[in-house]
């Protein structure tokens, strides 16, 4: 990944946590010795056993000058007392296919940085949950203090997640939620209500259709979704589906663009050639919507919110670069379903509350809004809760 300042590392280049012979981090390794034991139900009686002779070790060893010196550390390199307080946390980031993607990516890097006592281990899975489980693996064997997993999908999770917990390592869950039978896998999870940004864009739809005289039954929409089977595109197209059921509209087909800007392309141009009535392309991120723009014009015809006069009306989800901003001020996307991907400055929050003690929410639904140039709705109304709508000048 380009541009990543310097704490960054892969695993390629990683700079492994080294060991300390500091009184201090004794101390908290003995605890964290206490919480992993814990985990495998040793008695208490041991552990208090071996926290004491960790911390008279401790003890005896401050202050003399041959056991503060640096040592070498598992890579084989040396490292000053300052590292030793960095709390390392591992992040195993599904890939780069979306700007929200690499947008989110930066905030975490941010948020991890050196300078607020963190070394960040990222690692980026290019949209493989498999490239995720060794990911989680690597930092279990490197022992990091925190691991923050985006999950590609859902289901899947249990058994690396069991070893993360027997290792006594905290798991954070960020963006898209893990199926999980044991909620006890992971410390919480953070993130947007999915289903609940599909019924904003749809409701968003509704309004404008009796705004404008478009009768429910006239609406032929494709779905561009997500990668299949992760809770963006799940709960997204749930949004959809049921919002079609609800009002009588015709879903003519629904197939994959797996948030890329190209297969968003593929998927439509296919769409626009089987059902040539489409009259709405329902895109599960921007850079699908980016894709089927390409799509719509390349097949001659205009995106835009006049369907009644031949447009092909795009809606969105993301909002988060200036390209969908300006396609949506251009009327090329008519209404945009926010999703924010700011989570570094909250995922640092949680970890640095857990340092101090303080157990986060099991689950943290971050607020969000609507994009659109429209200026005829400026709030939905989705089972009695109001959203605004940001309307986008010209
Ligand atoms: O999980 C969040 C989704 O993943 C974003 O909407 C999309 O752009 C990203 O790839």
């Amino acid at each position: 990944m380009s541009g990543a300042p310097d704490g960054f590392c892969g695993f390629c280049e990683s700079q492994i946590a080294s060991e300390s012979k500091t009184t201090e981090t004794k101390v908290r390794r003995g605890l964290k010795l206490y919480r992993k034991m814990k985990n495998y139900k040793i008695r208490n009686v041991t552990i208090i056993c071996i926290l004491c002779a960790l911390l008279m070790t401790a003890c005896a060893s401050n202050g003399s000058p041959e056991n503060t010196q640096d040592t070498a550390s598992s890579d084989g390199g040396t490292s000053d007392t300052s590292d030793q307080d960095m709390i390392v946390v591992g992040f195993s980031q599904v890939g780069a296919e979306s700007d929200w993607r690499k947008e989110n990516t930066q905030s975490m890097i941010k948020a991890f940085s050196a300078e607020r006592g963190y070394e960040l281990i990222l690692e980026d899975a290019q949209q493989k949950q498999s490239n995720q489980i060794t990911a989680i693996r690597t930092f279990i064997q490197r022992d990091v203090d925190y691991i923050v997993l985006a999950p590609v999908t859902e289901e899947g999770w249990d058994t690396v997640l069991g070893e993360a917990k027997d290792a006594g390592i905290p798991v954070i869950i960020v963006d898209r939620k893990v199926a999980t039978q044991d909620e006890d896998l992971f410390t919480c999870w953070i993130g947007s209500d999915f289903e609940l940004e599909g019924k904003k864009v749809c409701t968003w739809l509704t309004d404008f259709c009796s705004k404008k005289g478009i009768t429910p039954d006239t609406l032929n929409i494709v779905d561009i979704q997500g990668t299949i089977g992760a809770s963006a595109q799940i709960g997204r197209t749930k949004g959809l589906v049921d919002a079609a059921a609800k009002n009588g509209w015709n879903i003519s087909g629904m197939a994959s663009g797996e948030y890329t800007q190209a297969k968003g392309r593929e998927v439509t141009a296919g769409f626009l050639n089987r059902f040539p009535d489409v009259n709405v392309v329902y895109c599960e991120n921007d850079n699908e919507a980016f894709g089927a723009i390409e799509a719509i014009e390349a097949a001659g015809k205009k995106a835009g919110s006049d369907i009644a006069g031949g447009e092909i009306m795009v809606l969105s989800f993301d909002g988060v670069s200036e390209e969908a901003i300006e396609d949506a001020r251009e009327g090329k996307i008519s209404c945009i379903g926010e999703c924010n991907p700011l989570h570094g400055p909250r995922v640092e929050k949680i970890i640095r509350n857990l340092q101090q003690g303080t157990a986060p929410d099991k689950y943290i639904y971050v607020e969000e809004e609507l994009f659109s140039a429209d200026q005829s709705i400026t709030s939905v109304e989705v089972e009695g809760n109001g959203y605004p709508v940001t309307i986008i000048g010209q």
